[in-house]
């Protein structure tokens, strides 16, 4: 699209006179409401987990997790200041437990997965179900369930948080509640839901009472046991390397309605082709080595260079590349599936 239109004084009184009813002229926004492609304030960044990692603990020492309720330190995305977003449409952050640590049971609308960081052996209690958290699980918190999560192990527990907030936000329809207690009672054994849900079978009879998986742990054990064997076939996507998303088991779709998530290998030496999709995307390395090479609109190329328990975020329609210069898996989360419930997702694929 081409210029604004020229602002005669006669216009600008005009739009003055108006904006008192109420009014504004379009012709004056349209260019920035409706553009010929994503314009993402959000740029890319890495998180060096190493760097990071001594504020983490610091904060540990600044606030128990019981008076922060969630001691989380936010990644915000610098082109997105004050915001508390990772993308435009994301919440990302880091939270630490200490041992012997409860953060309290709450309920809100906002979905969460977790994805373990570091340490192994603290739980996550969702709706009166237990489960044990372990470096690489995804576990989710769907929305309005009551959840709470504690350190029994003798370690700090860190992971990452990733929450819709701002899709949530964007609605105004964020409601929160505390429990009366500090945990939750429990109902069910731990693996109670894995059992049920996450074994290739189904309750007969089982009624669906919500959009989210009822598997809400993922254990990296079985992930990276399934991405071990599927690499035998060799069938790299050129531009995700063996790549596979989580799935609710009750339909086939992902397993959270808001946040997409899913896992990649790449082999040493493997260097994809360029892609970008209207998802803006933030990755965390659970093994290996690599790096990100993000192009801007600008022409500018932003190289990411990441390894174990780094997190790095892809905005929108960016053109990236990336190169693991030995074994590395990827876990990943975005809000394609809301963009896919709206029609609005869309990728690209460049030649190797
Ligand atoms: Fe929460």
């Amino acid at each position: 699209m081409d210029a604004n239109p020229e602002r005669t004084p006669e216009r600008q009184e005009f739009y003055a006179r108006i904006a008192s009813a109420g009014l504004a002229p379009l012709w004056e926004v349209l260019r920035g409401l409706i553009t010929k492609e994503p314009r993402s304030a959000a740029v890319p960044h890495l998180w060096r987990y190493d760097a990071i990692r001594p504020f983490i603990l610091e904060a540990g020492s600044l606030i128990t997790a019981k008076e922060a309720e969630r001691r989380v330190l936010i990644l915000e995305n610098p082109g997105l200041p004050g915001q508390s977003k990772i993308t435009n449409s994301l919440y990302a952050g880091l939270q630490l437990i200490l041992p012997g640590e409860v953060a309290p049971a709450h309920r809100h609308t906002q979905s969460a997965l977790r994805f373990v960081v570091e340490g192994s052996g603290a739980y996550t209690a969702v709706d009166g179900e237990k489960t044990i958290m372990r470096p690489g699980d995804f576990v989710i918190t769907p929305s309005w369930t009551w959840h709470d999560h504690g350190n029994d192990s003798p370690d700090p527990m860190v992971w990452l948080d990733g929450l819709d907030i701002p899709i949530v936000g964007f609605f105004d329809a964020s409601f929160a509640e505390g429990f009366t207690e500090e945990s939750q009672p429990l109902a069910r054994p731990v693996g109670d839901s894995i059992a049920r849900f996450g074994q290739g079978l189904l309750p007969v009879g089982f009624e669906r009472r919500m959009a989210t998986s009822p598997v809400f742990n993922y254990p990296y054990a079985r992930t990276r046991e399934a991405l071990e064997t599927l690499r035998r076939t060799q069938e790299w996507d050129p531009c995700d390397g063996l790549h596979m998303r989580y799935v609710n088991p009750l339909d086939g779709g992902w397993a959270m309605p808001t946040i997409g998530t899913s896992i990649r290998l790449l082999p040493g030496g493997f260097a994809t082709a360029p892609y970008r999709s209207t998802d803006g995307t933030v990755f965390c390395c659970t093994e290996g080595r690599g790096k990100t090479h993000v192009f801007g609109a600008n022409g500018q190329v932003q190289t990411l260079e990441w390894g174990p328990r780094d997190i790095f975020v892809v905005p929108s329609w960016a053109w990236r590349r990336i190169e693991a210069s030995e074994d590395a898996v990827l876990f990943a989360f975005s809000d394609r599936p809301v963009q896919e419930k709206l029609g609005l997702w869309r990728e690209a694929r460049g030649n190797a």
